[in-house]
């Protein structure tokens, strides 16, 4: 079984990626809603979260652990790898390597959380790879709202996200990175107010191909649980929308 876990429903898209590239594979979701967002909180915090989750993902049966938030991935993937050695472990890397290579204009914008920006993962990902290029960053604790709301497209959508893509934009950024999990959500908004010629990059298929190369459990009978700390009935009506999830069993976490 493949677990995986995000502050909320913004994993979900890389939950998507993961059951394309690994179709058979049983898959165990966690959404953290009640603690939710953890982008405005402090590393500490999520890094302690993000231990407790996987201790009951592994005692649920995972034998991997994909880290589908952004926020997460800075704050623990360090302390979860030395805690488990014996469990891979897959997480999120903001995706400024291709932005970087694919970037014409030599600038690049990153949209992510307050969080990610202050780890060090995200300093050493642009020291490694962006270091010639300019990289704009955006925390956007609106958009994880918007997503955590079911509002994907529209006008509502649209002013919330409108005003950090047109900066980005007059900036001179051709290629927008998607440094959160709940924005692939928005990608289709975000693409279309961007407009031709600028590059939107979501690395959440990476991240599944990935999953699929280092684990252990692809081969199972393509169930698929999603549970959920806060509200489960507002949970359960929000999933149903958010991808194939409509035979998924829905329970509580913890
Ligand atoms: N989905 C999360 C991420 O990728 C965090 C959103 C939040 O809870 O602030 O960073």
């Amino acid at each position: 079984m493949i677990g995986v876990f995000d502050s909320g429903l913004g994993g979900l898209s890389v939950l998507a990626e993961i059951r394309r590239a690994s179709p058979s594979a049983d898959l165990l979701y966690v959404a953290d809603r009640k603690r939710a967002p953890y982008g405005t909180r402090s590393l500490e915090e999520v890094r302690d979260f993000s231990l407790e989750i996987t201790d009951w993902l592994l005692d649920h049966g995972a034998g991997t652990v994909v880290v589908a938030c952004n926020t997460a991935s800075a704050a623990a993937l360090d302390d979860m790898r030395e805690t488990h050695p014996d469990v891979p472990i897959v997480g999120m890397e903001p995706a400024v390597k291709p932005a970087a290579e694919r970037t014409g204009t030599g600038v690049i914008a990153v949209f992510a959380t307050a969080a990610t920006f202050q780890g060090r993962l995200f300093d050493t990902t642009v020291h490694r790879w962006a270091e010639d290029k300019q990289v704009i960053t955006r925390a956007c604790p609106r958009w994880v709202e918007l997503v955590e709301s079911g509002v994907f497209e529209g006008p509502q959508a649209e002013a919330v996200v409108g005003p950090a893509i047109s900066e980005a934009i007059d900036a001179g950024a051709d290629t927008l990175v998607l440094g959160c999990t709940h924005f692939s959500f928005l990608a289709p908004t975000i693409a279309r107010l961007a407009g031709d010629g600028v590059d939107v990059i979501d690395p959440a298929p990476a991240v599944a191909r990935q999953t699929a190369r280092v684990s252990r459990d692809g081969a199972g009978e393509g169930r698929v649980t999603l549970a959920a700390s806060g509200d489960l009935d507002e949970f359960a009506g929000l999933v149903t929308r958010m991808g194939p999830w409509t035979n998924a069993d829905i329970v509580p976490y913890p």
